[in-house]
């Protein structure tokens, strides 16, 4: 593992011994996330965390690839098993990835439903989850976490909507603070929602996103396209829309965001 990733690590070990992290670093992956699903399958424990420095076959939400070029990004999977307090389990992981960049750089990104971390309207971070044998003892959830280190070589479309830590902050970033951040706040928010605390997270998240009220949107159902104007999420994680006809409630999908300026 490079030394700074070593270091910040044998710190966060050292203040928290009692976090339970099995942190695995790789020069190159696919995907972190087939790499920790298969873990969950051989019987890994919750902690685990694959992390890798460049990812061949990164993958973002709803079969998008994760342009992933080497030591421009933070690329890892955290395995949780959850017993509970999936629905708003993304939005949680959303507001402790945020929480661990805010305590590492300063930097303070909204957060867009659902689980997307911008600065200026451009993309810092994003999240990924895949579950597996949900309901049943073995369940388990991979979370991807991919946060943009410093500019790179991104497709021309990645570019012009992307951001990243160091252009955002205009100087050089510690990763391995970062990372180390990100993780502790990961596992203290899991272990907050695995203790029933799904109330605090909401609040958190709410308070973090300013696209999830009023922001106009659009989405196509079956019924054909459709628009309103964002008002909040509910307690299950949703987002509600208000439309000309009613209220909305969007649990999965794909929306056009109309983000103010
Ligand atoms: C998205 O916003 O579409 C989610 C992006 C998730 C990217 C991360 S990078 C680490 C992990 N491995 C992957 O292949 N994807 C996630």
């Amino acid at each position: 593992m490079p030394v700074d990733l070593t270091e910040s690590l044998a710190d966060l070990t050292e203040r928290r011994p009692n976090l339970a992290l099995d942190l695995r670093w790789h020069a190159s992956l696919p995907s972190t996330m087939d790499a920790v699903s298969a873990a969950a399958e051989r019987g890994a424990a919750a902690g685990l965390v694959v992390v890798a420095d460049e990812q061949t076959a990164g993958r973002g939400r709803r079969g998008r690839a994760w342009s992933s070029p080497p030591g421009a990004g933070l690329y890892f999977s955290y395995l949780a098993r959850p017993a509970r307090g999936f629905d708003v389990l993304t939005l949680a992981a959303g507001v402790a990835v945020r929480a661990g960049i805010v305590e590492a750089t300063g930097l303070a990104a909204d957060l867009k439903w659902p689980n997307d971390l911008l600065v200026d309207g451009r993309k810092l971070a994003g999240l990924l989850a895949e579950a597996a044998r949900i309901g049943t003892p073995e369940a388990s959830v991979a979370i991807g976490v991919g946060v943009n280190l410093r500019p790179a070589a991104y497709p021309a479309d990645v570019a012009m909507r992307a951001t990243s830590l160091e252009a955002a902050l205009g100087r050089a970033v510690d990763r391995g603070a970062v990372l180390a951040a990100v993780l502790e706040h990961l596992a203290d928010t899991l272990a907050a929602l695995e203790a029933g605390d799904a109330g605090a997270i909401l609040h958190a998240w709410r308070a973090a996103s300013p696209s999830g009220v009023g922001t106009p949107v659009e989405w196509s159902d079956p019924s054909g396209p459709r628009r309103g104007v964002t008002a909040g999420i509910d307690e299950r994680g949703a987002l509600i829309v208000k439309t000309s006809t009613g209220t909305e409630r969007i649990i999965a999908g794909e929306l056009l965001w109309h983000l103010r300026p």
